[in-house]
């Protein structure tokens, strides 16, 4: 046996699950991602809290195990929802939970027990435009550059350490649908790399920031826009 097949028998991927509520784009650039042999991380679940999303499809032709645990029965008692998640979680024994268009608030007994351990992606450059309709307030504000966020989940919504950024130039013919779209590719990419490196060792948290054991940033600016 040779050194590089050793490593990799001994290699211990972190075991992840995925909260969706649709279509699972997202969901699906880090069940991708997590094919590639070096990837630290197996998506070993994913969660819906909608019957029928379409994402829970895409998950199980990929092989994944699907769980529907619709939270719409449990009206407003939130927590025995998350209970239910909760022993679903504890049960496949996850180590990382990734919500990916997840559209159901946490209570903070349910992000407490995922504390530095539950990753979100956010549409928008935070801390700017946290909530809904970030492409439409973007716009509506006239920002030249916009983009999308990784970050660890807290229980104050879209904050929490920043594990990675991506960023676009909008343009003055964007609608949100042309602008969202050119921030979901970036979200496809950084979801994935976010995830290589938390999964990986490669994140520290360290007085509310998140640290990163990376190989570094390029120094090219996105100048947006641009006057050549
Ligand atoms: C994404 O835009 C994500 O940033 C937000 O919800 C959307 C989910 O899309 N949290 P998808 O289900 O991953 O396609």
């Amino acid at each position: 046996m040779t050194g590089i097949s050793i490593w990799r028998c001994e290699m211990q991927k972190r075991r992840v699950a995925i909260l969706i509520s649709g279509r699972g784009s997202n969901m699906t650039a880090l069940i991708e991602a997590a094919k590639a042999e070096d990837f630290p991380a197996q998506i070993v679940l994913v969660v819906s809290n909608i019957a029928n999303a379409a994402g829970l499809a895409i998950a199980a032709k990929h092989g994944i195990e699907t769980l529907t645990i619709e939270s719409k029965p449990f009206g407003r008692d939130r927590e025995a929802f998350e209970r239910a998640m909760q022993s679903a979680l504890a049960e496949r024994n996850i180590e990382l939970v990734c919500l990916a268009g997840f559209l159901r608030l946490l209570t903070p007994w349910f992000v407490q027990q995922w504390d530095k351990r539950m990753l979100n992606i956010h549409p928008a450059l935070l801390p700017s435009y946290r909530g809904l309709h970030t492409h439409e307030r973007a716009l509506a504000d006239g920002v030249k550059i916009h983009g999308a966020t990784v970050h660890f989940v807290v229980p104050e919504m879209d904050s929490g350490p920043i594990v990675m950024q991506g960023a676009v130039a909008v343009r003055d013919d964007d609608t949100p649908d042309t602008l969202a779209a050119r921030v979901l590719s970036v979200e496809h990419r950084i979801y994935p790399d976010a995830l290589r490196l938390v999964a990986g060792g490669k994140t520290t948290l360290e007085g509310g920031h998140c640290r990163t054991d990376a190989s570094g940033s390029p120094d090219d600016a996105l100048i947006s826009p641009s006057i050549i």
